[in-house]
Order: structure tokens, then sequence, then C-alpha cells
């Protein structure tokens, strides 16, 4: 696990590519570690700084929890209250607070700018969701979809729904991992094509990953049934357009019974009950849903851990 690590320190998590194979599953066997107490990483005196320009629960407050148990602080520079909310130039900003803090997590629109603090700070970036990706989620995903089966290795992945940045990271991610991934979402909301074929080119001949336009083809057989909001943040003028289109695409327990009878259900949050998914099945036995929520603070631990450092990977 520690020398694939070791050589993510001072390096940027733009988009679940950035990392190899190999360093996908050390930190999610790091985050499993770090969950059961078997390994703490220490980053006394290290300052994560929080920019968000979207709402967010879950992401916000679990890098602020991560960085506490691992010694460190966060300062959250809302960008409202900021100069980056009056027009400060990106490259600006990113090259002053460069100079007082060690790491940024940034949420925001467009991947571009995303990149744009990458390019100028002289200190990692982490993408905390973009309009393209959100690749600290997929990682919560799969170490969740590992807790169920032991290992990820040809398991299969159904997601169903919107072809966003949840489904666009599950895609790489899963490649990297070992992990079929079939995409089920109606005609127009379809991934990235160019995601699709990055993800194909990691995956070579290890793994398969399929978009398709019947849910039920999608969820046929699989290990996790996955959905996310129909419209995602940015989006919300297109929602009564979009429940149109995603009409039977509902996880509900009909749809579950075409899956693997030990398949469980994961969904990023926030949910719209009775829409992407139904009450009885996000309340259901299966569901992993707030075990996978908590995953996000062991996995984020892993992240910060090895970005910035932290002493005893090796391990
Ligand atoms: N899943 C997730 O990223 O949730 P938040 O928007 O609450 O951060
Ligand atoms: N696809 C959703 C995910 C929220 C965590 C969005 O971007 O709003």
């Amino acid at each position: 696990m520690g020398s694939e690590l070791s050589a993510l320190k001072g390096r940027d998590f733009l988009a679940s590519g950035d990392i190899s194979s190999e360093q996908s599953q050390a930190l999610i066997n790091l985050a499993a570690a770090i969950k059961s107490g078997q390994r703490r990483p220490r980053l006394e005196g290290k300052v994560l700084g929080l920019i968000f320009s979207k709402a967010s629960t879950r992401t916000r407050v679990s890098f602020t929890v991560a960085m506490a148990r691992l010694g460190g602080q966060t300062i959250d520079l809302n960008p409202s209250l900021s100069q980056v909310g009056r027009g400060e130039p990106i490259a600006d900003t990113a090259r002053v607070l460069s100079r007082y803090v060690d790491a940024l997590a940034i949420r925001t629109f467009a991947q571009s700018d995303l990149q744009g603090y990458a390019d100028a700070a002289s200190i990692p970036i982490i993408n905390a969701l973009t309009d393209l990706e959100h690749p600290c989620q997929a990682l919560a995903d799969y170490l969740t979809m590992q807790e169920a089966f032991g290992s990820l290795e040809g398991l299969t992945m159904a997601y169903v729904g919107d072809g966003n940045n949840v489904a666009h990271s599950l895609l790489i991610a899963g490649a990297q991992l070992g992990v079929n991934v079939r995409i089920g979402c109606p005609a127009g909301f379809h991934p990235d094509p160019q995601v699709v074929e990055q993800a194909r080119a990691l995956a070579g001949e290890r793994c398969r990953m399929e978009v398709v336009v019947d849910p039920g083809c999608a969820v046929a057989g699989a290990q996790a049934v996955y959905t996310d909001v129909w419209a995602s943040m940015g989006q919300e003028q297109e929602q009564s357009e979009r429940e149109q289109a995603f009409k039977g695409f509902c996880v509900d327990e009909a749809l579950m019974a075409k899956a693997d009878p030990a398949a469980i259900v994961l969904h990023c949050l926030p949910a719209h009950r009775g829409e992407e998914i139904s009450e009885a099945v996000l309340e259901g036995p299966a569901s992993r849903i707030f075990d996978q929520a908590e995953n996000r603070l062991h996995a984020q631990q892993a992240l910060l851990a090895s970005l910035l450092g932290a002493d005893g990977l090796e391990a």
C-alpha cells in the first residue's frame, strides 16, 4: 500500500483518472484500515482550505472532520465572503492561498475553473465536486462495495439515472478497480462519450463499461444498484423536464428484483424520495446509503494523508 500512496504526496486530485489503478485500490484499503482503527495517519499542523461555490452537507463536513481526526485544521473560504466572489482572478487567489494553507478542496461548476486553481497553486488541489466529476465520492462508494463483498474484482455496479458527474467518476474508478460498470439512462442523458472512452481504455479486458437505455438491463444481476438526483446543482430549472424524461428510472423494489439477490443499494445523497429512488428501497435492508455517507470521512482521511504526505504510510 505504501509506495503507491507515497507517490501521491504533493499531487492534485482533480479527477478519478489522476491516480493509477493501484493507487485507487490502495486508497480504499487505507480508508478501510483507518475506519477499523488499524491505521492512524497524522497531519498535525496542516491546514485544508475549503472553497465551495455550491451547497454541501456531506463533503464539507466530512472534509472538516477528516482534517480534525488527522490532527490538522480546516478553514472555510466561503466564496461569497472572500474576494473570489468579487471577481479576484482564480490564478491570483490560488497563488496567495498556497502561501497560507497546505491544500484546497474546491466545489465548483466548470472543471476548467478547478484546473485554473491547480495550474496556479503550489499545493494539492482536490475536486470536491464539479459538473464533470465527483472523484472523492467514488472512493467512498467503492469502499462501501468492498465492505459488502470483500473484494471488488469482477463485481458489477449498475448506475440508473442521469449520466452526470457521479456517473463519470463511477465509470473511471470502476475501470481502475476491475468493477464492471453499467449505466442505464434515457437517450439525451448519457455520460460524456469521452469519459466512457477513457473508462473503456482503462478497463481493457479486465472489466466492461456499458451504457444502456433500459434500467432493467442495467441492473440485471448487478451487485450494487446506484442512483443520484435527476437534476444536479445548476440544473434546477430543468427539474420538470427531467422528471418526464426519467419516468421509469426510479430505483424501486420491482427494479431491485432484477439485481443480484445480494445486491446493495447506493445513493450519494441528497435523495429525492419518490423520484430517482423509492422510500422502501432507500430505507430497505439492501440500503448501504448511510454507511456510504460515513465512508466519505474515512476515504477523505486516506486521500488527505496521502496528498499531504502523512508519516507512516509505508507501514
Ligand atoms: N454526496 C455529496 O457530495 O453530498 P453533499 O452535496 O452534501 O456534499
Ligand atoms: N449530481 C449531484 C451530486 C450531488 C452530491 C450534483 O452535482 O448536484
